[in-house]
């Protein structure tokens, strides 16, 4: 076979490149979506994971021999050296007439699982290893990609430093107790005290440790020093949710800056959010109108809606004030102390306001220890910032600056000073007003695809009763 230099089908397609290509010999290799055709010739749509658009291969019968064609088929792996032309048929532009074919691997038709086309997204769950050779699930993993990349340059090009919250910690962030414990200790043979109770300081770390839920602890540490940072990692927790907005792995874009308030906070949420979806306009078109005709046909709609308007502010108090007032019949009955369930948050969202919602001030009994109080002695400066369909899409606060009303908080919900002395000196040392947020990396990708599940925007799920691959 000629040894001519792969062109990969995202260059092919997206450049003029393509016409001054028109009639010479190139090479492509990828993997077949489907073959038809006739005795004559075949018609094989390859695809390279590059971009949505396959290439159509045509293959005449006469060129090569009846079993190497047979042998192609869905999900096979092929090299193609052909010539560029113009499309005859319909639905394409260009194709490619194949001059020598190799098949790099197999893929046997009784087994390969993705043989037709339209398999419900409850059948490729099952078999989540081979699901991104889907068109649907590619175009998700490429829009995942690509809000990735934005987020890392919306950040960096505003200032703020890209910093590494440890992902094995002794410290619960969230203080609901949903972590998972990382410990080298022998399960069937465990040490034990005078007491009777397990020895940490025979595990690995010497004390007891988990796998952590939100790296904002140890953010605040980094704003307090940098001025502003992101964390953008995994962040893990036992909660069992078996919904269709939890994972036990997600992974949270965690911004934390010195000198902001809660209103400063509030801005930048909106900014970012904003940011983000714009970027998918701009950057995911072609994966974006797939997953829109075939998932979701008012996904663009909603896209635009958010860029193009403001989010509604408005007090957790007066949102239930709100809830009461609907006459609205709920699951969960709503009064004021109550936690938002999200069948709440979505009257609010999509009833009521049609507008994304950020809430603030909710009652200091339902939100973590570190958040500002307020000086009515009952709420604090925490934020949630809602949307359509999702609820909850991103968390956060101003954060309690005086070392005294921390403390006084942290004895009320029993957490040990001991324990956190090296977050106490945050505030011991140069206590700084600051604030900062958590964005469910998940919970945002739900909503720029439109998919409906959870589980269908990261490539490998965890959740109750599933660590699979
Ligand atoms: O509201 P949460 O629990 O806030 C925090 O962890 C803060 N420490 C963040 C901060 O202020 N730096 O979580 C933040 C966001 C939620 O709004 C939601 O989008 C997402 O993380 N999230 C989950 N996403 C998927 N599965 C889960 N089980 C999630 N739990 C929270
Ligand atoms: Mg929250």
């Amino acid at each position: 076979m000629k040894d001519i230099k792969r062109i990969e089908l995202r260059e092919l397609f997206g450049s003029e490149k393509q016409q001054s290509l028109i009639g010479s010999e190139i090479c492509v290799k990828g993997w077949v979506r489907t073959k038809r055709g006739n005795k004559n010739v075949s018609f094989i749509a390859l695809n390279d994971g590059g971009c949505m658009q396959n290439l159509q291969v045509v293959a005449e019968a006469s060129n090569f021999e009846e079993e190497l064609i047979k042998r192609i088929t869905t999900g096979a792996c092929l090299r193609v050296n052909g010539i560029l032309s113009p499309s005859q048929g319909k639905g394409q532009s260009i194709e490619l007439q194949a001059t020598e074919i190799q098949i790099y691997g197999e893929a046997d038709v009784n087994s390969y699982p993705l043989q037709k086309k339209g398999h419900s997204l409850e059948f490729l769950r099952d078999i989540a290893h081979l699901r991104p050779r889907t068109n649907t699930f590619s175009a998700v993993f490429r829009v995942r990609h690509a809000m990735a990349f934005a987020i890392h340059k919306y950040f960096n090009d505003r200032g703020f430093f890209y910093w590494h919250s440890p992902l094995i910690t002794a410290s619960d962030c969230e203080g609901a107790g949903e972590m998972f414990q990382v410990t080298t200790l022998d399960l069937e043979n465990l040490p034990k005290d005078k007491q009777g109770n397990v020895d940490y300081s025979k595990d690995f770390y010497g004390k007891r440790t988990s796998l952590t839920v939100s790296g904002q602890l140890e953010g605040e540490l980094g704003a307090t020093a940098l001025g502003k940072i992101y964390t953008f990692g995994p962040t893990f927790r036992a909660e069992n949710s078996n919904t269709p907005r939890h994972l036990s792995e997600f992974w949270m874009i965690e911004p934390e800056m010195a000198f902001f308030e809660i209103e400063d906070n509030m801005e930048l949420a909106e900014d970012f959010i904003k940011y983000l979806v714009r970027y998918a306009l701009d950057n995911c078109k072609e994966d974006l109108d797939f997953l829109c005709q075939m998932y979701d046909k008012e996904l663009l709609e909603r896209l635009q809606f958010v860029v193009e308007h403001d989010f509604v502010r408005l007090t957790y108090t007066e949102a239930i004030d709100i809830l009461e007032k609907s006459g609205a019949k709920f699951e969960y009955p709503v009064h004021w102390g109550v936690d938002l369930q999200s069948e709440h948050e979505r009257y609010l969202v999509e009833k009521h306001f049609k507008a994304p919602v950020i809430l603030t001030d909710y009652p200091k009994e339902i939100k973590a220890f570190y958040m500002k109080q307020n000086d009515d002695g009952k709420t604090v400066r925490g934020m949630d910032v809602l949307f359509p369909v999702i609820g909850e899409i991103i968390g956060g606060s101003q954060r309690e600056e005086s070392i005294d009303k921390l403390l006084a908080r942290m004895d009320e919900v029993g957490i040990e000073p001991k324990d956190m002395q090296w977050y106490l000196d945050t505030r011991r040392f140069g206590s700084a007003p600051h604030s900062g947020f958590g964005l469910g990396f998940e919970r945002l990708l739900l909503f720029v695809t439109g998919m409906s599940n959870i589980r269908d925007v990261i490539p490998f799920p965890r959740f109750p009763k599933n660590a699979n691959y």
